[in-house]
């Protein structure tokens, strides 16, 4: 039931500040399944801009089961046995065992056109490790998550992947001005690390969870150095342990929750002091910490075909045209109210205008609300699988991360827009007693390209 008018109505009324406060490939290789030109093992590497065979008869992957450089991007000189000077060059579907691979010959973009699914898997973390180029499984973890042994088993069993629910954000982190407090996020961090999960640090700069001393703060100077030293003693903290950060989130506001309705720059305390600038200014101090970090604009509601994805399309090829150092962009793929639903179709065709630009996308914080009836039990399982589909044939689609483990759980529950007044949103892969869902069944399913 997409935009249903009283899905719209609704959440303008309840959220109207923002809920969620919430080788282009031509590289293909030639001769068949082992002919993976730009192959991981071989050839691509994860960054740079070439990484493909360019005329290579021994660029094939040497074990691939497809291969291809990650995010489109090897590089060159890296690669041992692809050719060296390629500016081209991703695999197609190659799943042979290094083949010949006598094609790559004049690609311009880089990356594998197509991920490669794993034979099989028993867990989603699997099915992500084992894909070709490999896909991340996250979950968003709650410090009391962390106290039941349910939960942290399905967490780390099923995930390889963390973004903090709320133990990163600049009011758990900076509470008072220029006094940091990190337990809490170092226990999160620091568990993830246990069990071999990468995690990302969510959320630099964000308008909501920001406390009263900084979002009244007045003067272009002063919130300015407020932003650089907040981004420069988090990302500092966590430097060594961390290397992907949300560096902006949602500075993008529509009438409505759904993205539809007069988009604009949401009138936050960075945006009304320093101007539209911020961003820009964000981004180029989080580099200067971390050279090699993945760096992410992150928004919600831009997963469908709407007013809001429209413009920070906008905004985000100007930041790439001025040459503003990002990597990529989440879509936090809350679906369901009050929030926009999107079908997998939609999600693709959104991913295809980010990943021209050069960019990764990834699904930062997906969750399928059932709450009002707006959303149905079969068109939630649809969506799951359809939009995890659109993410996995995405070779530049790096991270799927769920907001939450059990339906127990979800933020959606209690939160005010999201019509379930404290019963279940039923939004999430796993029940309260932490068994699988059949959300989980058609998420595994796509995974493995079923
Ligand atoms: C949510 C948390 O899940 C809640 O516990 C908290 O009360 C509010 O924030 N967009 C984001 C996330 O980027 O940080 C939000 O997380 C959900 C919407």
């Amino acid at each position: 039931m997409r935009s249903a008018p009283f899905t719209l109505l609704l959440s303008a009324f309840l959220c109207a500040a923002g809920c969620s406060d919430s080788g282009d490939g031509n590289g293909d290789e030639t001769t068949g399944s082992g002919g993976a030109t730009g192959g991981t093992t071989s050839g691509g590497t994860t960054s740079g801009s070439g990484g493909g065979a360019t005329t290579g008869s021994g660029a094939g992957a040497t074990t691939g089961s497809g291969a291809g450089a990650t995010t489109g991007s090897g590089d060159p000189t890296s690669a041992t046995s692809g050719a060296t000077s390629g500016s081209g060059g991703g695999a197609t579907t190659g799943s042979g065992t290094g083949g010949e691979g006598t094609g790559g010959s004049d690609g311009t973009g880089g990356g594998a056109s197509a991920r490669v699914p794993a034979a099989s898997a028993s867990t989603l973390r699997e099915a992500g490790e084992k894909a070709n180029p490999p896909l991340l499984i996250g979950a968003a973890i709650s410090g009391g998550g962390l106290g039941n042994n349910d939960y942290k088993r399905v967490a780390s069993t099923e995930h390889n992947y963390v973004t903090a629910e709320n133990e990163m954000k600049w009011d758990s982190l900076e509470p008072s001005a220029g006094n940091f407090s990190w337990g809490s996020a170092d226990n999160i961090v620091n568990w993830a690390r246990q069990n071999n999960m990468k995690v990302k640090g969510h959320t630099l700069v964000w308008h909501s969870q920001l406390p009263n001393w900084m979002s009244s703060m007045t003067g272009k100077a002063n919130v300015e150095a407020a932003m650089r030293r907040h981004i420069t003693q988090v990302m500092g903290h966590f430097k060594d342990r961390l290397d992907h950060w949300d560096v902006v989130n949602e500075a993008v506001q529509t009438d409505s929750d759904t993205g539809v309705g007069n988009p604009r720059m949401r009138p936050t305390v960075f945006y009304n002091q320093i101007g539209q600038n911020y961003i820009d200014l964000a981004f180029q101090i989080a580099r200067e910490q971390d050279p090699k970090a993945k760096l992410y604009y992150n928004d919600y509601s831009i997963d469908a075909r709407n007013d809001k994805v429209e413009f920070v399309y906008n905004m985000i090829k100007g930041m790439v045209d001025r040459g503003v150092p990002i990597d990529g962009v989440g879509f936090q793929m809350h679906i369901g109210p009050p929030n926009n639903e999107a079908t997998g179709a939609d999600v693709a065709a959104n991913f295809k205008r980010f990943t021209d630009l050069g960019l990764e996308v990834l699904i930062s914080e997906m969750d399928i609300n059932r709450c009002g009836g707006v959303v149905t039990a079969d068109e939630q399982l649809a969506y799951y699988h359809d939009i995890v589909a659109a993410c996995f044939k995405e070779p530049k689609c790096t991270a799927i991360t769920f907001w939450g483990i059990n339906d127990g759980r979800s933020w959606l529950n209690s939160w005010s827009g999201a019509l379930c007044n404290g019963q279940s949103s039923q939004s999430l892969l796993f029940n309260d007693q932490y068994g699988k869902k059949e959300t989980y069944n058609r998420v595994m399913n796509a995974l493995l390209g079923k």
